[in-house]
């Protein structure tokens, strides 16, 4: 199964929106084919009517299957009435061939901290009874992502959160927010991070960036494409069945 992990558009008609990025970066996911687009939030700046009639338009340039959860920028300023109308559901649980994908709002309105709370911990769980490969997804961070700054905004209940993804042995959990790509594991799980998509605010020379996940059931690849270079290049190896892990994105 192939994923293509997409964070942080930040549709805006100020500074923050790359639109030319965005397109060419859209058709490049579309000649990867995915099976499944994750967007990881943050597909507005401000949260504002505009910015999501925006990127409601813009994402129709994206063919296939798209779950999409929301991010801090997309609760700003009402913008948490608006992210159900235009998206759907900020939590769910999916089922894909062989993978179960629980997406999780980690937002709150108006605020930059990320938080999952108790009723978010139970939805963890029930796709976890599901069986299958279980891939979580949600906009904030649970442990320091290097290369993005002054720690900030990590979830408030990273602790309990990582509890359970390690003591479950959840293998994939996807993330965004630092507009940085990164890739850990920790025991049996590979915690993953997309840079941002279409944003202005970059980081040094990462530029703009999104995941290409490759899963089958022993191995978990993640590769990361620069839009800019159109170049691809592996992150992160990751072999369920022996634990083995190979990052060679920062070497
Ligand atoms: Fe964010």
């Amino acid at each position: 199964m192939k994923i293509a992990h997409i964070s942080d558009i930040h549709c805006n008609y100020g500074t923050d929106f790359n639109e030319k990025i965005f397109d060419k970066a859209a058709s490049m996911v579309n000649k990867v084919d995915p099976d499944l687009v994750f967007i990881s939030g943050d597909l507005t700046t401000d949260g504002l009517l505009s910015e999501y009639e925006l990127a409601k338009e813009k994402l129709k340039n994206i063919k296939g299957k798209v779950m999409i959860v929301p991010g801090n920028h997309d609760e700003r300023n009402l913008g948490w009435k608006l992210f159900p109308e235009f998206f759907g559901d900020t939590d769910f649980i999916q089922t894909y061939d062989d993978i179960v994908l629980v997406g999780l709002g980690s937002s709150e309105p108006d605020k930059d901290d990320g938080r999952l709370g108790r009723g978010r911990h139970i939805k963890i769980e029930e796709g976890i009874k599901k069986k299958k490969m279980t891939v979580l997804g949600f906009h904030h961070h649970v442990v320091p992502v290097p290369n993005s700054g002054r720690e900030t905004n990590i979830i408030e209940d990273a602790g309990e959160t990582l509890d359970i993804i390690l003591k479950n042995e959840v293998p994939l959990v996807l993330m965004g927010h630092r507009h940085v790509p990164w890739a850990v594991k920790i025991h049996k799980t590979l915690l993953v991070n997309a840079g941002t998509f279409s944003c202005n605010r970059t980081r040094a020379h990462f530029g703009n960036t999104f995941n290409i996940i490759d899963i089958d059931e022993n191995k978990i690849e993640i590769s990361v494409v620069n839009i800019r270079k159109e170049k691809e290049m592996k992150m992160i190896e990751f072999n369920i069945s022996n634990g083995c892990c190979t990052n060679k994105y920062y070497d």
